[in-house]
């Protein structure tokens, strides 16, 4: 027998391409820092960032930080939200701001829902289940047709967009509604929203993400960057930071020289002997003075990345299915049904089974104890030890992890029924 990875079935080989490509970061590297790191975390599912060490300093200083993430209100909410939803809220529980947008006007614009529909959808799949699953009145759940910072926000970062770059994202063409193109660029709001005078200004913001999100985490990476007054560039040789601010005021350049005894130019400011420390301090006073002079002074988002689950008949999990995914509302006992028929990694008979042991890593069965059903790692680890043993049969695992979801989706729909009560605390 090989050795024993309980998280065999997140491997993340498949994604190194992502690593080596697109700058995506290992989490690994982050987890050992983590105070009370989320199951995701723990068991890889979370295998990527960008630039969460921001988050993660912020929140083992005590320092502000927030997490953000949107949902469209044209389908149900389903096990792959519920990942989402729960990144969110952990990252409530250890201090941070929470923000959830429901994506009306994306819904409404490239889905063609209606505006009823939309706030039905909005409130009754993701709302009440984010509720449910722990979201605080203390964080902010909002419609982005009801918010004229995201709306504002949308027009402002518009100016540094243009259709090229939108197109090679998400594949506009001229046939494509000028509404839809609006909504990718309100999508980028609602992640920079957080860093609004409003809401406390420029901090480390996360939005967790499935690996197929980074595109939109880029995009608003770039136009945070370029909306900003200031931009800061550190020589190769390390030795000098340029702050840059082509149409910033005059007098904010030579404020910026002044407190950081840079030498002050027509557009620039150079700012000698760097160090990485020195770097800080400079990041902080140009991001005073851009406030002061009424710019926006965004940090770059921060981003983790998670693995999906596969569909529950292997293949992917598609909304379009019903019988691929678990959604929140599901009837307890119709969720149970669909473990009862999801895909195993189990053999042909029992009698290989008892000789080769089962197949966790390929197993969807597996995958839901590990992503969503058994929160106790020792037991996730007895589990898969009895699987690749041989001495756990799929009959009576499918009927165990059956029972969880059952018991799951009910207790969830009793919560989901008092959340209904508890509206009105997060202002809807
Ligand atoms: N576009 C996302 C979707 O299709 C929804 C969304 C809107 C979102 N705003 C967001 C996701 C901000 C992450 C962050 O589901
Ligand atoms: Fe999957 Fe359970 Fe069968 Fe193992 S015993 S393959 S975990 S259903």
């Amino acid at each position: 027998m090989t050795t024993l990875d309980p998280w065999g079935a997140v491997k993340i080989d498949n994604y190194s391409k992502l690593f080596d490509e697109f700058g995506i970061s290992k989490f690994d590297e982050l987890l050992g820092k983590i105070k009370n790191p989320h199951r995701y975390m723990r068991r890889h599912v979370i295998f990527g960032h960008r630039s969460y060490e921001s988050v993660l300093n912020a929140m083992l200083s005590g320092k502000p930080f927030a997490a953000m993430s949107g949902f469209m209100p044209s389908g149900r909410a389903h096990l792959g939200h519920k990942m989402v939803m729960e990144e969110i809220i952990w990252h409530q529980q250890q201090g941070g701001d929470a923000f959830l947008a429901i994506a009306d006007m994306e819904a409404h614009a490239v889905r063609g829902k209606s505006w009823k529909e939309c706030r039905e959808f909005g409130i009754n799949e993701y709302i009440l289940s984010a509720i449910a699953l722990g979201f605080e009145p203390g964080g902010h759940i909002y419609f982005q047709s009801k918010s004229g910072n995201v709306k504002d926000l949308a027009f402002e970062l518009g100016i540094k967009a243009n259709f090229s770059e939108l197109s090679a994202i998400y594949g506009f063409n001229g046939e494509t509604n000028i509404a839809h193109m609006v909504s990718a660029l309100t999508q980028s709001a609602d992640i920079l929203q957080p860093q609004l005078e409003e809401f406390g200004g420029p901090k480390p913001v996360v939005i967790p993400v499935g690996a197929d999100q980074d595109p939109h985490i880029r995009l608003t990476r770039g136009l945070a960057y370029k909306t900003n007054m200031f931009r800061l560039l550190v020589e190769e040789t390390g030795k000098e930071i340029s702050v840059r601010g082509k149409a910033a005021p005059k007098d904010a350049l030579k404020e910026i020289s002044k407190r950081t005894g840079g030498k002050l130019y027509e557009e620039h400011v150079d700012i000698l002997i760097y160090s990485r420390q020195i770097l800080a301090e400079v990041e902080s006073i140009v991001r005073e003075v851009e406030l002061k002079y009424g710019g926006y002074a965004f940090m770059p988002p921060a981003s983790t990345y998670h693995k999906f689950m596969t569909g529950l008949q292997g293949g992917k999990m598609s909304s379009s299915i019903p019988e691929s995914y678990i959604a929140l509302t599901d009837k307890p006992e119709d969720g149970a049904k669909k473990v009862m028929r999801a895909k195993t990694g189990g053999r042909v008979t029992l009698e290989e089974q008892s000789k080769l042991g089962g197949e966790p890593d390929k197993c969807s069965v597996y995958e839901l104890m590990l992503f969503h059903l058994v929160e106790d790692d020792k037991e996730l680890l007895e589990v898969y030890k009895d699987c690749v043993g041989g001495t756990r049969v799929c009959g009576n695992c499918k009927k165990y992890t059956a029972e969880l979801m059952r018991a799951f989706l009910k207790e969830h729909q009793e919560k989901r029924e008092m959340a209904r009560e508890r509206l009105r605390e997060f202002g809807l």
